[in-house]
């Protein structure tokens, strides 16, 4: 069904998961942007003041540069009256050639050392024993995302609660990967951070306003590192132990979706995937025991419904070429089966 892929086709294909993501989330209101210039979280902050430090610097230079050249190319432009001879050579000017190396010189020590003021005073902050922990692991295209303290397992949608100067709640991220170098990065609430094979990273947030902020994996890492997106919902205090609760909730197992259950643990499906409660307990791919409870499907390609789980379970490449879950290749009264099952699993 999908031939090879177009620049132009994976150009269209990004857009429209963020388009799918940014609807997800405009359902609760503010229209989500990736801005690094509308933080609302306490790194974020300090990462506009210098953005816009260096913009205003770069700026003046932009004006000084492109005014005189303006200025030279108007000036000294060929007139009718030019008698076509060379103009007189001129070598050297020690005055000119000192300002234009010393200016710039201490223009770079002044943006290295702000920059470095920033990045010291982003990172050496302690962490308080209060501060929410979470492990984020790239894998290619998604995001595991774990509570080791709570023993919460999801995927693709970061939950914090919020932070006020009354009740400081940080949230501190550990940052992996599974296999490629990846990069986590939802810019109104933090700098990028790098997700490297063997090796930790940190970053922290602290968002001080309610909203679900989107951001996206930002260092190739495969044909779909356009389709591994990030959503940060931010809780007030009582709707994340709301969240937290409902995910430490073992996973449903009703009774009328007995013929799905079972074959999903006795398919390879359970392998690569786990589901609290059953014998399915693959790292893999993503945890499923909330999988209903989010709203995306293959890290924010389609949106999450029943429809659409059942065209993911039919075939995972047609809607996200090179998604490493094969197809199971279910009879249509299995893909039923195993729809109404997952369906269940809120
Ligand atoms: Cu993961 Cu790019």
């Amino acid at each position: 069904m999908i031939g090879k892929p177009s620049r132009l086709a994976s150009n269209v294909g990004a857009l429209g998961s963020i388009l799918v993501a940014a609807a997800g989330a405009s359902a609760e209101g503010r229209a989500p942007t990736p801005n690094i210039f509308t933080p609302v979280s306490t790194p974020a902050f300090a990462i506009r003041e210098l953005a816009m430090f260096v913009l205003g610097i770069t700026g003046v230079i932009f004006l000084v540069v492109g005014g005189l050249s303006v200025y030279v190319l108007v000036r000294f432009r060929r007139r009718r009256s030019d008698d076509n001879q060379e103009p007189p050579q001129i070598y050297g000017s020690r005055q000119i050639e000192m300002a234009w190396t010393l200016v710039p010189l201490l223009i770079v020590a002044v943006l290295f050392l702000i920059t470095a003021r920033y990045i010291y005073g982003i990172e050496g902050r302690q962490l308080p024993p209060n501060a929410v922990q979470v492990t984020v692991i790239g894998h290619q295209w998604w995001w595991e995302i774990r509570y080791p303290e709570l023993g919460i397992v999801t995927a693709n949608e970061l939950h914090v609660p919020v932070s006020d100067p009354a009740h400081p709640a940080p949230t501190f991220l550990t940052i992996q990967s599974a296999d490629v170098a990846h990069s986590f990065w939802i810019p109104q609430l933090a700098g990028k951070m790098d997700a490297i094979p063997n090796k930790t990273n940190r970053l922290w947030i602290e968002p001080l306003q309610l909203g679900t902020y989107v951001g996206q994996c930002a260092e190739y890492c495969g044909i779909q590192h356009a389709g591994m997106l990030l959503t940060a919902v931010v809780h007030s205090r009582g709707d994340f132990a709301q969240w937290v609760a409902a995910q430490q909730a073992p996973a449903r197992n009703d009774g009328d979706a007995q013929r799905g259950r079972a074959l999903f643990v006795s398919l390879a499906c359970s392998s690569c995937h786990t589901v609290q409660g059953t014998p399915a307990n693959g790292v893999f791919g993503p945890d499923l025991t909330h999988l209903m409870s989010r709203s995306t499907l293959g890290a924010g390609v389609i949106p999450n419904s029943r429809e659409n789980l059942r065209r993911w379970l039919d075939s995972p490449t047609s809607l996200k070429q090179g998604v490493l879950m094969p197809a199971m290749k279910l009879s249509p009264d299995e893909l039923n089966d195993m729809t109404a099952y997952l369906s269940t699993l809120r």
